[in-house]
């Protein structure tokens, strides 16, 4: 049977997100929002596209939850974005009501789906829908990590003027002004990128992956990035609905892991067909913990001002 995915919200993080998905036959994909019309008409003219990408996938806009039923994955990318001037956490009080909202009824037409989130904030969206869902952790899982560290990877491509399937890189803790690039763990072909550059450039390519989405929200003015987040949030589909059982980095409710205990915090997990299979520890050195431990009191802020 094909696997069914829904994408909550049809702007332009949505419909990318539709576009990545069926244009690699990942799965049937419905695109939901409340604005009537704007996802018909972008399910209509993507899946009128599927016969010269010579795709089978089927897609379909929406706005009655009734059409997203029995979804294997439901992404959701519902909210309003960033302007210029604001940062993630200034969304957070009206994205949570909008995940309330969708999250009802995401559950109640797919009691067995996995949640993928991309709204913003991203840890405290993630941690809303968890609860809000009373889904098991293993398949609440936020989209951030990809994001980030696909955007350090393209930087330290650049920088070493190499293919950018050589380079890999973590980017841990929150999605915010706080995330934790770790050099240590970023390679070049196996390598280090500790001994391929000096101290002086990676600062300034962890300093630019910190400002990332800032840098894109500045080109826009009346949004946010969504080519990127989008293929991130498709890597993640593809690693659940494959089986791949691929480590990523991305964001999960820890229960001790790293110390951090009741809070959603990006590290690496182990994405397969049940979710969120392994929470993988990795050793950090003092100044990556405390780093760590600043972008989750950052979460853990905003978490408790919407009490969830
Ligand atoms: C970004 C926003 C979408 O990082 O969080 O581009």
């Amino acid at each position: 049977m094909r696997k069914k995915v829904t994408i909550v919200g049809s702007g332009n993080v949505g419909a990318t997100a539709a576009h990545w998905i069926a244009s690699k036959e990942l799965a049937d994909v419905v695109l939901i929002d409340i604005i009537e019309g704007v996802p018909q008409g972008k399910g209509l003219d993507l899946l009128e596209a599927m016969p010269i990408e010579k795709r089978d996938s089927f897609v379909v806009g929406t706005n009655d939850y009734a059409d997203t039923a029995n979804s294997d994955i439901v992404v959701i990318t519902a909210g309003i974005p960033r302007k210029p001037g604001m940062s993630r956490d200034d969304l957070l009080n009206t994205n949570y009501k909008i995940m309330s909202d969708v999250v009802g009824k995401v559950v109640q037409y797919s009691p067995h789906c996995i949640l993928i989130v991309v709204s913003n904030p991203l840890d405290a969206m993630a941690q809303a829908a968890y609860k809000l869902s009373g889904f098991p952790r293993e398949r609440v899982v936020g989209m951030a990590g990809v994001l980030d560290s696909a955007r350090f990877r393209t930087f330290i491509a650049q920088e070493l003027n190499v293919s950018v399937e050589n380079v890999n890189a973590f980017v841990l803790g929150g999605h915010g002004d706080t995330m934790v690039p770790l050099p240590r763990y970023s390679t070049v072909a196996g390598i280090p990128i500790t001994e391929l550059m000096d101290k002086t450039t990676l600062d300034r390519l962890v300093q630019r992956t910190r400002d990332g989405g800032a840098e894109i929200v500045k080109y826009l003015k009346t949004g946010s990035a969504y080519y990127a987040p989008s293929a991130a949030a498709t890597e993640m589909v593809e690693a659940i609905l494959k089986d791949k059982k691929k480590i990523l980095p991305c964001a999960a409710y820890l229960n001790g892991e790293y110390g951090i205990k009741g809070l959603y915090v990006g590290v690496p997990v182990k994405l397969g067909a049940k979710g969120i299979e392994q929470i993988i520890e990795i050793k950090l050195t003092p100044e990556e913990k405390s780093a760590l431990d600043k972008s989750a009191a950052a979460v853990k802020e905003l978490v408790a001002v919407i009490n969830v």
